[in-house]
Parts: C-alpha cells; sequence; structure tokens
C-alpha cells in the first residue's frame, strides 16, 4: 500500500472509529480459531479494538481441544443428533480442556504483543461465574446430562467489568446454584450474551470468508428477511449455519449488525469493521444499503458523485442551486450513510413520459448492479406517478440502456416541451422504455 493509499484508508474509516467508541462487541472465538495460524493477528486486533474504547466480550470454544482431551484420555462420547453428550465419566475431560483454552486465550492477551503496532498496549481480563447453566434434559428419550443450556446471564457484573476496561471471557460453561457445571455450545453462549447486552455487534469467526450462497459466492450482507429466508432455504454446511442462525437470532433480538467473518484470513476482522464494504456477512437490521428518495442534506453526496462524470462530458453540468431546487426528483443508493449512486426522473405529464436523468454511481461501487437496482426503484416510481415510458438523452452511455430493455427512437417520440430544450450540439441519442 502506498502511502497516499494508507492515508485515504485511514480517513475513510475514521467514522467507524468515532461511531464505536464506547460500544459493546461480543466476538465469538470458535476453538478451532485458537488452533489457526493467523490467531496471532487476531490477538492483535482485539488489542487494537479495546485501544479504540469498544467494550469487548470474547466468547470462546473448544471442541477440537475437548475432541483432543478425550481422545488422549481414551473416554467414548456419545453423540445424538450429531452433538456429544456430555456424560459424567467425560465432564473432567471437557472441563480440563475448556480451562486450559481459556488459560492459553488468556496468555495469548497478556503478552506484550512485541514487535507489533499495538506493543505495550496492556489488555486488563476479566472471566467469571457471569452464566448460569441448566441441563438440556431428556429430547426424544435422550439424556443429555452436562450438556446445558443458559439460563440466566449476570448482565451487571459484566457491564460493571467492562466499564472498568476490561476484555470480558467467557467459556462455553454454564454454573448452577447447586454446584453443577454444563457444557454449553459456543454460538448459544453468545447469543444469549449479546442479546442481555443489546450488543451493538456479534462477529462471529469461522474459516470460509462468511456465508456463501448455494454457489459458492460469498453472500455480502442479509438484511434480516433475506436472512430468514436464506436459512430455510440454502444448504449451509454446519459451520456456517451455527454462525448464521447465531446473527439472525440477535438481530431478530435487537443487536443492530451481526457479522461473520474468517478467523483465517489476516486482516479480515480490521476490514470487516473499518470499511464500508467488509470482509464478510454482514446481517443488518438497521439500513445498510438502501434506496431512497434524496432530501436536500444529499446535495453535497450527489454533487461529489457526478462532477466527474460531468467534467468527462458524460453528464450535463447542474450547479448547486439547481440540484436544490430539483432535488425532490432524486432517488439516491446510500451504502452506510455513503451517497453511492443517484438518478433523476422528470416527468412529463402530458405525455405520460418520464426522462430518466443524471444516472451515476461512484466509481469504486460500479459492476455491482447498484444502478440497475436503482434504476427499477425509479421505474417504479415511474408507474406510480401514471408514466408510461421513460426515456434517457445519453451521448456515451448507449450499451448500458439498451441491456436493461431501452430501444432507440428517434428524437420526434420525445415531448414537444423536450425537444424544444434539445441540445443539438450534444448530439445525445434517445433511448425509450415501455414500463
Ligand atoms: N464496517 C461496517 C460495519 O462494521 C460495514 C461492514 C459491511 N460488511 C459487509 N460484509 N457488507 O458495520
Amino acid at each position: 500500500m502506498s502511502n497516499s493509499d494508507y492515508i485515504a484508508w485511514f480517513r475513510h474509516s475514521s467514522p467507524y472509529i468515532n461511531a464505536y467508541r464506547g460500544k459493546t462487541f461480543v466476538l465469538t472465538l470458535p476453538g478451532d480459531a485458537m488452533e489457526n495460524d493467523n490467531f496471532q493477528h487476531i490477538v492483535h486486533d482485539i488489542a487494537l479494538l479495546t485501544s479504540l474504547g469498544v467494550r469487548l466480550v470474547l466468547v470462546h470454544g473448544a471442541r477440537p481441544q475437548i475432541e483432543a482431551r478425550l481422545k488422549e484420555a481414551r473416554v467414548e462420547s456419545e453423540f445424538s443428533d450429531g452433538k456429544r453428550i456430555t456424560d459424567i465419566s467425560s465432564l473432567p475431560y471437557v472441563l480440563q480442556a475448556i480451562g486450559a483454552t481459556r488459560l492459553k486465550l488468556e496468555a495469548a492477551l497478556s503478552t506484550g504483543l512485541p514487535n507489533s503496532p499495538m506493543h505495550g498496549a496492556d489488555i486488563r481480563l476479566t472471566s467469571g461465574n457471569f452464566v448460569t447453566g441448566m441441563p438440556k434434559g431428556v429430547i426424544n428419550g435422550v439424556d443429555y446430562q452436562h450438556s446445558g443450556k443458559v439460563r440466566k446471564i449476570d448482565i451487571s457484573s459484566i457491564h460493571h467489568a467492562l466499564d472498568h476496561k476490561a476484555v470480558v471471557i467467557i467459556s462455553p460453561i454454564g454454573y448452577s446454584a447447586t454446584g453443577e457445571v454444563f457444557n454449553i455450545p459456543v454460538h448459544e453462549v453468545a447469543t444469549q450474551v449479546a442479546i442481555a447486552l443489546t450488543a451493538d455487534k456479534l462477529i462471529t469467526l469461522i474459516r470460509p470468508q462468511g456465508i456463501n450462497d448455494d454457489n459458492g459466492n460469498l453472500q455480502r450482507h442479509l438484511s434480516l428477511s433475506a436472512c430468514r429466508e436464506y436459512l430455510s432455504n440454502a444448504q449451509l454446511p454446519e459451520e456456517q449455519l451455527a454462525a448464521l442462525e447465531a446473527s439472525y437470532q440477535v438481530c431478530l433480538q435487537g443487536v443492530n449488525r451481526a457479522q461473520v467473518i474468517s478467523y483465517a484470513i489476516d486482516g479480515a476482522l480490521i476490514e470487516e469493521l473499518f470499511t464500508r464494504n467488509g470482509s464478510g456477512t454482514l446481517v443488518h437490521r438497521d439500513s445498510y444499503e438502501i434506496i431512497r428518495q434524496a432530501r436536500i442534506g444529499d446535495v453535497g453526496g450527489i454533487l461529489a458523485l457526478i462532477q466527474p462524470l460531468e467534467e468527462q462530458g458524460i453528464l450535463v453540468r447542474r450547479s448547486r442551486e439547481l440540484l436544490e431546487t430539483e432535488i425532490y426528483r432524486f432517488a439516491v443508493m446510500e451504502l452506510d450513510g455513503m451517497i453511492v449512486a443517484c438518478a433523476g426522473l422528470y416527468a412529463f405529464e402530458d405525455d405520460n413520459m418520464a426522462e430518466l436523468a443524471c444516472v451515476a454511481t461512484h466509481e469504486e461501487y460500479r459492476n455491482a448492479g447498484r444502478a440497475e437496482q436503482l434504476l427499477e426503484y425509479i421505474e417504479s416510481q415511474a408507474k406510480l406517478q401514471g408514466m408510461e415510458s421513460i426515456f434517457v438523452l445519453t451521448t456515451q452511455t448507449a450499451h448500458w440502456f439498451l441491456e436493461r430493455g431501452f430501444i432507440e427512437k428517434p428524437l420526434s417520440v420525445l415531448p414537444q416541451q423536450k425537444q424544444t430544450l434539445y441540445n443539438l450540439q450534444r448530439r445525445s441519442k434517445v433511448f425509450i422504455k415501455a414500463i
């Protein structure tokens, strides 16, 4: 990365840096993540987040560690529905493995992070009996014994620790008033903790880059309804399914955003949190990418978007004043607070025709179907206004409109009023589409 790229990146990330101060993030670290080569980097990034004032709760798992410990001790465990039953003979090994994993995590977070940018960032850690557990019980005749579920979370103690600038570490364990200990799946603990704290984010680490669709392509973001549909249709590998279910559950119950990212890719956490596009999959209940009518406050953002295109002669020049008076004709696409695409609709009511004008997409956000979505939105708006067709005048982007069902027509098909205004010099072509 050149110096200027670095500076640009840093400037772009500053809104997030600001927004995250004092926010609560729950991070799910499965046991596999801690065995991965990239774990050192994750530890650094955790240190970085705390130094920026993020209130961090780490929920760790220990599945591979438990498996290794049981194997070593030659203890066979029973499974039901793919889940291990923690019985009385395996419990001591399960506890040993979980305890050792937690100690390892605490040790990693306590090193001075030598030779790293976060050198000297002392992290204060707290762990304890934050989770009360209860037996999962007998399900379909199977007694799950010491496999448990969450009964209660001691929110005020967690807040107390966070207020004192500690990172809270929670193990996949629940204690009970009768002195028993239950092994609880890591995602269940993380989900319940995030909901109880109404965390701002739940971040789940898995091996792949995020959640994939059926063709193996990364899903960059899912609204709650898209997520629900997705969970009922997609054939996801277990790891992704558990992460997506946790994300969906927490967002349903008040967490704004849940992100699924890779523990194996260096920088995935930072890229996800500090860039608009992220690196993994975002499940959100708030607006992340939306199309809406433009407001007066959008004028600056629209100008920034269209100016480069005006300079290249692709769009006709519009002054700030003109844009201010015509702002109600515009629709914009907003990506996490930034205007990334816009388009205007000028209705000619007498002719039931509307002109689509000033279609622009930010150069970093092109070729991802955004202008297309905006076009669909504009078309539906035009229909609502009783229009029967929309037309565009273009000099350089004819192909784009042709591919989207527009047909080239002579100038004479346009409303009379538009024909008189036609700028002969630009020699634009006319494309029209019935809607
Ligand atoms: N950095 C922002 C956040 O953490 C946006 C992340 C977007 N991520 C994505 N996978 N689309 O909320």
